[in-house]
């Protein structure tokens, strides 16, 4: 048995369905399922003949949570960390997180994988509320681009970790094919909905004032550091999806296409 935690998101759900696909038995828990990742003790009833843990970052106790794991008999577990896990400069509350949940999970004993994925296409989504209001998108950062990844992608390499022998105690950079503007994402985005989107850059100043409205100062000042002091490489396009799955990653066109009817859903 598998379990798969974060089952009801972006990446978790494609993890849930490859594993599903390969005709191996899945556990797939969200916190509706009482499994929750705050809360170590709260995984016992889902960990129940578990072998292996497909795992999220950044949960309040993660050496609770890998403790846990090893006293059920788990033998391994696949981390989905992120860039920041090995951003230039570490010191920021984003990168802080993904080293500690890849350090307890590299201490507790348990056969481990990192995956350290770029920025998602899904995050795609979180323009979703300015495509109801109109055709433009505001966002920070517009001229950094951006090798971001399917997350269906990420599960392709999340299934094998899981299920093939080989990749312990390996970490892995993974990318889409080609690094995009924001701009060029608003373009491909509109084409495949019939419309005519256009991308606005946020100054930094405005970018920081949005941010903060939403989101703790530390982090906000972690995506300053990522992507206006470039301590982040995103950019980058890295070989690792090809070279594992033996298929190109997946395009932000195919991404778009994929997901256009649940986005005109969204939007209606
Ligand atoms: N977005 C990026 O560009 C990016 C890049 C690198 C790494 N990451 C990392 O990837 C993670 C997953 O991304 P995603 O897009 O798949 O996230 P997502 O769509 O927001 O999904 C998060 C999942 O975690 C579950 N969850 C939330 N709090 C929980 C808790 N306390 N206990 C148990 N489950 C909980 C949610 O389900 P319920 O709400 O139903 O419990 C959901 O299934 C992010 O949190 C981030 O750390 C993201």
């Amino acid at each position: 048995m598998i379990l798969v935690t974060g089952a009801t998101g972006n990446v978790g759900r494609e993890v849930a369905g490859a594993l599903a696909e390969a005709g191996v038995p899945v556990r797939a828990v969200s916190r509706a399922s009482g499994a929750d990742l705050n809360d170590p003790a709260s995984m016992r009833p889902a960990l129940d003949g578990v072998r292996a843990v497909f795992l999220l970052p950044g949960y309040r106790d993660m050496p609770g949570l890998a403790a846990e794991f090893v006293d059920a008999g788990v033998e391994r577990v696949v981390l989905l960390s992120g860039q920041s896990a090995v951003a230039t400069d570490t010191g920021n509350a984003v990168s802080q997180y993904m080293i500690a949940s890849e350090t307890a999970v590299r201490e507790s004993g348990l056969a481990w994988t990192f995956l350290r994925p770029a920025a998602f296409m899904s995050n795609t989504l979180r323009w979703l509320p300015q495509l109801r209001a109109g055709d433009v998108v505001r966002d920070a950062f517009g001229d950094v681009p951006i090798a971001s990844i399917d997350p269906a992608d990420i599960a392709a390499v999340a299934a094998l970790a899981l299920l093939e022998p080989g990749h312990e105690g390996r970490a892995y950079s993974l990318t889409g094919p080609q690094a995009l503007l924001p701009a060029a994402r608003v373009r491909i985005l509109g084409r495949a909905l019939g419309r005519d989107l256009r991308f606005e850059a946020l100054s930094d100043e405005d970018a920081w004032a949005e941010m903060s409205a939403t989101t703790p100062v530390e982090y906000v000042k972690a995506f300053f550091s990522f992507y206006r002091d470039h301590t982040i490489d995103e950019t980058t396009v890295h070989p690792t999806v090809e070279q594992l799955t033996g298929r190109p990653p997946r395009t932000f066109d195919q991404w778009v296409t994929t997901h256009a009817s649940d986005l005109r859903e969204r939007l209606s």
